[in-house]
């Protein structure tokens, strides 16, 4: 199969292609959204949502209402233009189509009181001058905490396996959810707040179950948590919970960071202009949010991929002690090229921030492989990840997960169009674009975790909550 060029996949040019009306509807008012919000949450769940409207409407871009909607979302715009291939998806990358403000997780935005009462730079569109001023400043943040990060990384992934060894030799199966958790918001607040918590020992114990609290308010109306219905629907999807709440939580934690990460937070304002208060808030929030919510998310289904199956535990563990030299570094994981595959594999198979929303600055003509569409200034598009990382145009085998993937000369191709972090793997995230800060360190991370197991274990059996055995290096 050879692939399109990046440039006709990224670019909205005038195409070939016949010009289409988009289809689907919106539905009657009240009931097209509620009768959408059941499908999505309930009767179908937002895979299967998404698939059968592609194959209802032989279309890969179409109308439809996502969540949240009726009744106590009375200011929240349901409709959306859904765009499912990597073609009609990659229009959310051009920041001179789309805009970006407010859409975090669709045209509803949690209460700023989530975040010190201010829209931080994650909400923020390109053209705001706050979004540079951030965005800089969490850049500078990662390349200033390079030096520490691998240290810090094993030094706490030591902790965390120690314990989670410690546990299985009294049982046959230990859950690493919240070890894990733990691990994470430890090793997060050193990195990238130089805050440490045990400094703090309420923070230590359970500043992660807070940013847990803190999260689950902010995301529960647009996520399915999978209990019972219709009490879902009636608790937790039709109404906002307020900050108040986790406001105690969000304190703590914010007194932890004002108090223990101090250089950080005066190089906001020495270095990027920002007050203290908007330089801890966004912090807290690329800490807690972006990092802390994306890690969790990630590293089970990372550990899912790799602790069933065995014939590739032999073929990792091989490249993880004959490549890299002694001493992991971030350079040492890059000679490593399975091990960076299965890593890219599996945010293609399971993206841990599954939908991204931008909405239309103008009138303009929007290509999938095989239409183009007219969407008016104003429209919000919605690109469901799971089903556009499964493009049979572009990826062979969609629905299987191929550990070599993304290796050699035609792997390296492919990572033009490997898009969890909000724009290609083969991107750079600047100022100019909503590309994730974390986009580089986010796969050297978890590419370094593997190798550390690697290391450390000659197999690993498990799933993605479970660890149930484990062989140490012999
Ligand atoms: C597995 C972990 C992570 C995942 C899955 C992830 C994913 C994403 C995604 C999808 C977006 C775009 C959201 C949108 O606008 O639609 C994003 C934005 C962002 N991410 Fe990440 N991220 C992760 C980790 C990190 C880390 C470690 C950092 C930095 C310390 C970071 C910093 C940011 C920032 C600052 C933005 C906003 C970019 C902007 O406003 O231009 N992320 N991330």
């Amino acid at each position: 199969m050879s692939l399109p060029p990046p440039s006709l996949v990224t670019a909205a040019t005038p195409t070939e292609l016949p010009i289409r009306q988009i289809p689907g509807s919106y539905g009657f008012p009240l009931l097209g959204p509620i009768s959408d919000r059941l499908d999505y949450f309930w009767f179908q769940k937002p895979e299967s949502f998404f698939r059968k409207r592609v194959e209802k409407y032989k279309s890969t871009v179409f109308r439809t209402n996502v969540p949240p909607s009726f009744p106590f979302f009375v200011n929240v715009n349901p409709n959306v233009i859904a765009v499912l291939d990597v073609k009609s998806f990659s229009h959310l990358f051009d920041m001179d189509l789309v805009d970006k403000k407010d859409v975090l997780v669709g045209d509803f935005v949690p209460s700023v009181a989530f975040t010190g009462n201010m829209r931080v730079g994650v909400y923020q569109d390109t053209t705001e001058p706050q979004h540079s001023k951030v965005k800089n400043y969490i850049m500078d943040i990662l390349k200033r905490s390079s030096g520490i990060w691998v240290s810090e990384l094993e030094s706490n992934l030591d902790t965390l396996w120690d314990n989670i060894e410690a546990s299985l030799s009294k049982s046959s199966s230990v859950s690493y959810l919240f070890p894990l958790q733990q691990f994470l918001f430890t090793f997060l607040c050193k990195v990238l707040a130089g805050a440490d918590p045990a400094r703090d020992p309420k923070i230590a114990e359970s500043g992660y179950s807070m940013l847990n609290s803190w999260l689950a308010l902010q995301l529960l109306p647009t996520v399915s948590v999978g209990i019972l219905q219709p009490l879902e629907e009636i608790f937790l999807h039709s109404f906002a919970y307020p900050f108040f709440l986790v406001g105690g939580n969000y304190n703590n934690l914010y007194n932890f960071i004002k108090q223990q990460g101090k250089d950080t937070i005066n190089r906001g304002a020495i270095g990027f202009g920002l007050t203290e208060e908007e330089a801890i808030h966004n912090l807290l929030f690329v800490l807690g949010f972006n990092s802390y919510g994306g890690f969790s998310i990630f590293l089970p289904s990372l550990i899912d991929a790799i602790a069933s199956n065995s014939a590739l535990q032999e073929k990792l563990k091989k490249e993880a002690r004959e490549k890299g030299g002694s001493t992991l570094t971030f350079d040492s994981v890059k000679e490593m090229d399975l091990i960076q595959s299965v890593v890219y594999e599996t945010l293609r198979m399971n993206p841990p921030v599954p939908l991204q929303y931008g909405r239309a600055r103008k009138d303009f003509r929007l290509s999938s492989h095989d239409s183009v569409f007219h969407v008016k200034k104003g429209e919000l598009l919605c690109g469901f990840q799971k089903l556009v990382m499964r493009d049979s145009v572009i990826f062979d085998e969609p629905d299987r997960f191929k550990p070599d993937r993304f290796t050699q000369e035609k792997g390296a191709q492919l990572l033009n169009y490997l898009y969890w972090s909000n724009g290609p793997q083969t991107g750079s995230p600047s100022v100019s674009n909503k590309q994730c800060a974390g986009k580089d360190v986010v796969t050297l991370t978890a590419a370094l975790i593997v190798a550390y197991l690697f290391r450390r274990y000659d197999s690993i059996q498990g799933d993605g909550s479970s660890i149930t055995a484990l062989q140490k290096t012999k």
